[in-house]
């Protein structure tokens, strides 16, 4: 049996479904039956409730094989990074109440960095947190920024024919399809293959700039001269606020933007960290969404 936390999410949804298709008992945490409610068709015991209320999670967390653990982020909080630091804590006090041995962490990368990261400093506490757990063996998996971010750029092509934000136009910097995340979770949970604390990046097929995105999503939904505009950090902290997040979520995502454009987070590319879906695969996918908006 395995725990997935955020299963009704990008990645857990995901990874739910490859563990049910080899016929793997799951059980999918959320915090609404509806929304779970395609995973308990296919065979999943649905765990409803709140990840804040740690006797909950322990509970769902006793006598299974291991766990996909995540922290759900929050985009209206006051103060994301003490979010995180609370949920890492329940996390830890659901493991040990448990007796849990195997958890795959979902963190980012560039979590080995304490600061400057924006939300990923969160990741970066929570990591430590699990760390100190003894006699657990932990696999932090890091993958960089998701592809699916981009689709807040449909609303910004329909409102004002442009894509924009905070990262520079000709930067190359990472990007993966979290449809590429899932199944190396699945893999990692289901061999158990890990021991002590281990982290491992993802860094999607390539690295990409926003410029090169642009043309492939213009040319997909037919708007060939789409342009990308680099806001300053203020007009993206403004940009965001609008969107309806929250003053500090805000300014961890710009803050976010400054590290990739400066560099902090980068490892080496290898074979092992390279996944297979490309920016012009996902532009198809972006381009269904567009058509449907
Ligand atoms: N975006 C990026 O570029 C990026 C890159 C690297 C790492 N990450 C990290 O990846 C994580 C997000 O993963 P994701 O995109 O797969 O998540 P997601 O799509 O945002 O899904 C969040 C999941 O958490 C569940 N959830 C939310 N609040 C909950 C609560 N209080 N109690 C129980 N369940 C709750 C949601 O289910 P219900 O709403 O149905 O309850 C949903 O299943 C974050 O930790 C983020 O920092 C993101």
């Amino acid at each position: 049996m395995y725990v997935i936390m955020g299963a009704t999410g990008n990645i857990g949804s995901k990874l739910a479904n490859i563990l049910l298709d080899k016929g793997e008992k799951v059980t999918a945490v959320g915090r609404s039956a509806e929304r779970l409610q395609p995973l308990v068709d296919r065979g999943a015991i649905a765990a409803i409730g709140d990840i804040a209320d740690a006797g909950f999670l322990t509970k769902s967390f006793k006598g299974v094989d291991a766990v996909f653990a995540m922290i759900p982020p929050n985009y209206q909080t006051k103060n994301f990074r003490k979010d995180y630091n609370e949920i890492g804590d329940h996390i830890v006090e659901s493991i040990q109440g448990s007796g849990v041995k195997h958890v795959v962490f979902l963190s980012s990368h560039g979590a080995h960095l304490p600061n400057k990261t924006g939300p990923v400093k969160g990741l970066h506490d929570v990591e430590q947190k699990l760390n100190k757990l003894d006699n657990v063996n932990v696999f932090h998996l890091r993958p960089t920024y998701f592809m699916e971010n981009l689709l807040a750029n449909v609303g910004m092509i329909n409102n004002m024919g442009i894509t924009g934000g905070g990262i520079k136009a000709d930067w190359k910097f990472p990007t993966i399809a979290t449809k590429d995340i899932a199944p190396v979770a699945a893999e990692h949970l289901l061999k158990r293959d890990f021991s002590g604390k281990t982290a491992h990046e993802l860094l999607g097929e390539r690295d990409v700039t926003m410029n090169e995105i642009t043309k492939v999503f213009g040319e997909k939904i037919g708007k060939p001269d789409l342009k990308y505009v680099q806001f300053s950090p203020e007009d993206e902290k403004k940009g965001l606020m609008d969107f309806g997040m929250s003053d500090d979520a805000s300014e961890q995502l710009v803050e976010l933007s400054q590290a990739i454009n400066d560099g902090i987070m980068a490892v080496g590319r290898t074979a092992k960290n390279t996944t297979e879906t490309s920016i012009e695969e996902f532009g198809d996918f972006f381009a269904q969404v567009y058509k449907s908006s």
